[in-house]
């Protein structure tokens, strides 16, 4: 089932830097007014100021559970036309297990695991019943390729991941059940050049091109957008579980 996006009413959260603004921007073109959610005030700022009256901003700090609770209860309120949800904040830290102090880890991991997974499964629940309200509505999430196999300097971050599409794979089955107008997509996204990725990694595409990829996707209703590079893992992956584990490692 196709989705046309102009005329939408997406929230992004992390809307307002790396993938994420490109992903606002590209919808912002496509004639979608976009709620972003960030935890920079500035750059939320900047948004509004420079899309008046197409982005609307919402600080919050989703590696809060009570932010994004207050968030949920402020976004059902406020903004009911909201028919497009896309999953895309995300934190990522390496971490050597038997470098760090296991506070300092512990600290770490509870972060990612708050923002990458806890985030998103409240932000999801609480809005689903506003999107199921809509004649067509999409819920799209961004994982990696390290959903599929963990890499070993990114131990939790490869787990929140994993989960994510876990999460997001069973999200499809309940809706084609009872609310099939709302899409559900995973979208597995390969190194993109942006902050996450400063300094490592190679082949990189851009963020721009990642949003592309993403949104084209979107309007085609696919269940998994395999993005850039992921597609070749993809594959890999099918043929051999073990070698793709060993190239992600
Ligand atoms: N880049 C890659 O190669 C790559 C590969 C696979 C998957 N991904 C996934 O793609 C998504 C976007 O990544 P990116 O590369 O664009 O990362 P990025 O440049 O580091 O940007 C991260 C985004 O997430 C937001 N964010 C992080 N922690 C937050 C928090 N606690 N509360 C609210 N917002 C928070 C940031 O908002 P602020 O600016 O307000 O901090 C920012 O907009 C993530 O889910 C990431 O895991 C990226």
């Amino acid at each position: 089932m196709s989705l046309s996006l102009n005329g939408r009413t997406a929230l992004v959260t992390g809307g307002a830097r790396g993938i994420g603004l490109e992903l606002t921007r590209q919808l912002l073109a496509r004639g979608c007014r976009v709620i972003v959610v960030g935890q920079n005030q500035t750059r939320l700022a900047t948004l509004e100021r420079d899309f008046p009256g197409a982005v609307i901003s919402r600080r919050a700090d989703l590696s809060s559970p009570a932010e994004v609770d207050a968030l949920v209860v402020d976004l059902v309120r406020d903004h009911p036309a909201i028919d497009i949800l896309i999953n895309n904040a995300g934190v990522q830290r390496e971490m050597d297990l038997f470098a760090l102090p296991p506070t300092q880890a512990t600290a770490f991991a509870r972060q990612e695991i708050a923002t990458n997974l806890d985030a998103i499964v409240a932000l999801t629940l609480g809005l689903l019943p506003v999107l199921a309200r809509h004649e067509r509505a999409a819920i799209v999430t961004i994982t990696s390729g390290l959903a599929i196999a963990p890499k070993a300097a990114s131990p939790v971050y490869g787990a929140t991941k994993a989960a994510a599409r876990s999460f997001t794979r069973a999200l499809r089955y309940q809706c084609s059940r009872a609310a099939p107008q709302v899409r559900v997509s995973e979208a597995i996204m390969s190194l993109v050049a942006t902050d996450m990725t400063a300094g490592r990694g190679s082949g990189k595409i851009t963020p721009a091109q990642a949003a592309a990829a993403v949104l084209a996707g979107l309007e085609r209703g696919q269940a998994e957008i395999w993005v850039g590079k992921a597609k070749l893992l993809r594959l890999v992956n099918r043929l051999s579980p073990a070698f793709a584990a060993r190239l992600l490692r």
